[in-house]
């Protein structure tokens, strides 16, 4: 099935074990992104953890059904690639200790939190739970990218001269911050009392300025004693002077201004026409902000960068996608892969009622059934991209017409009636991919696995 045009994602229905296995043959190592949101676990005392959905599995279910998943991701990413997973307080610990074992400690680059909801839940036990985490882990080398921030009016914390500002040591702190490292930056300048000021590094040696106090007028430098009882000199940096100006910044590991839980349940709502058909979104902005720092618009489509999803829920990585390509006019593809759970208010499952709803709605404007009366068109514009959707279907291998059933040009290859051809194709992709995964040379050297071909 295909809905819309302009580009072209893919929504893969279906298990995301024989999902990922199906997308090795066309994409190994081609993802720049993943991103995940699984189903969290139960905890050791057997309590549910609150999902979703009905099927809540227990951590060691949790743990041994993300671990081949996982082993299949890696071989997915780009060695620039990066993973993402959302997780909560009680299994980010046991996910983390996963994530090392497949993607390797070294690998691991930060365990971010995002803060869910404002002022926490006021009917948690013991605190107001405000957090969850999102784990990151890079392929083998991640480059992130920086962002630009305007000025926040509330870091200008101090009043002079009868304005906001905010003021900075004008001795140089941090890396290359003696003499040697910068001699022509070392020399006095005066202090309030005419004596000569020369900088000081943190360590008491020779130090350097970190710009010229010279560039500056009396307005804009302010002499107090630093922590060590020494009267110092200070850059002083006014609000007026930055408002609406950016910056660029490295982005901080608090999520606290990326969309709430509270957010995203209204953006499902307004595509809904508020019937609430799906309990634990995540943010739209959340997911922007992480592609935007870590995929670029790629404006030539043969080096887009392509964004995975395997536990896709109500769709919100690809429509993350679809707003950020709108925003940077960017080329970024995504492909979705989600299982279609049926629950009570799903009786179609999430996949149909859900997922490709959605994802319809947002991309073309109208509903499957051609009417187009929901409020999100109150305040936004379809996206006019278009979307591949395709179901897994178990085969039987004793099948006579299994190699007939195996659909090739699913994977961009087109035999025309040469069935030699398409058989030897069948053979070598379908089981080099199951292979592959059992003969990792890093999981075979950890393990002491030896294949039964090899003893
Ligand atoms: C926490 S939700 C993801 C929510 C998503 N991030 C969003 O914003 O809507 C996890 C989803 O993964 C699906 N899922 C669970 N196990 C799966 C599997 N083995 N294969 C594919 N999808 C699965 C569940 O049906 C559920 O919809």
């Amino acid at each position: 099935m295909l809905i819309g045009g302009g580009e072209t994602h893919k929504l893969i229905i279906g298990d995301n074990y024989p999902a990922l296995l199906n997308l090795l043959i066309s994409y190994k190592r081609k993802i720049k992104v993943i991103y995940i949101d699984p189903p969290y676990g139960k905890d050791h005392l057997g309590e549910f953890a609150k999902t979703n959905y009905d099927n809540a599995i227990t951590r060691d279910n949790l743990l041994s059904m993300l671990y081949p998943r996982l082993m299949l991701a890696k071989q997915l990413l780009r060695d620039d690639g990066v993973i993402f997973c959302s997780i909560d307080d009680r299994n980010q610990a046991y996910v983390k200790c996963l994530f090392d074992e497949v993607f390797g400690e070294r690998n691991f680059v930060a365990s971010l939190i995002w803060q869910k909801k404002k002022g926490g839940s006021q009917d948690s036990e013991y605190f107001a739970k405000e957090h969850e985490y999102i784990l990151c882990y890079q392929k083998l080398d991640w480059d992130i990218n920086d962002i630009t921030e305007e000025y926040r009016e509330n870091d200008f914390n101090r009043i002079i001269n009868g304005k906001k500002a905010k003021i900075l040591k004008l001795e140089k702190w941090g890396n290359h911050s003696l003499r040697t490292d910068r001699p022509t930056l070392y020399y006095p300048i005066k202090d309030p009392n005419g004596n000569d000021f020369f900088p000081v590094a943190p360590n008491g040696a020779d130090g350097c300025w970190r710009k010229k106090p010279q560039t500056l007028d009396d307005e804009h430098i302010f002499w107090q004693e630093d922590s060590k009882s020494r009267l110092t000199p200070y850059e002083v940096i006014y609000f007026d002077e930055m408002k609406g100006k950016e910056k660029i910044i490295k982005t901080r590991t608090l999520f606290t201004e990326y969309g709430t839980s509270t957010d995203s349940t209204k953006e499902i709502l307004s595509i809904f026409n508020n019937q609430k058909v799906f309990d634990t979104p995540k943010p739209i902005e959340l997911i922007k902000h992480l592609l935007k720092i870590s995929t670029s618009p790629s404006i030539d489509t043969s080096e887009q960068d392509i964004i995975l999803d395997f536990f896709a829920g109500s769709g919100t990585t690809g429509h993350a996608v679809m707003e950020l390509n709108r925003e940077d006019g960017g080329k970024r593809q995504f492909i979705l892969v989600t299982n279609n759970e049926k629950t009570e208010i799903n009786p179609n499952g999430i996949a149909y009622d859900v997922t490709s709803k959605r994802l319809k709605r947002v991309m073309t404007g109208s509903c499957y059934d051609g009417t187009d009366n929901f409020k999100w068109l109150e305040k936004n514009k379809p996206y006019g991209d278009g979307l591949e959707v395709t179901e897994i279907k178990q085969k039987s291998t004793d099948s006579q017409h299994i190699f007939n059933e195996i659909d090739e040009k699913l994977y961009n290859k087109d035999f025309k009636g040469n069935i030699h051809d398409k058989i030897d194709w069948i053979c070598s992709e379908f089981e080099i991919t199951c292979r592959k995964v059992e003969s990792d040379e890093e999981y075979k050297k950890r393990n002491g696995w030896v294949a039964d071909n090899e003893k």
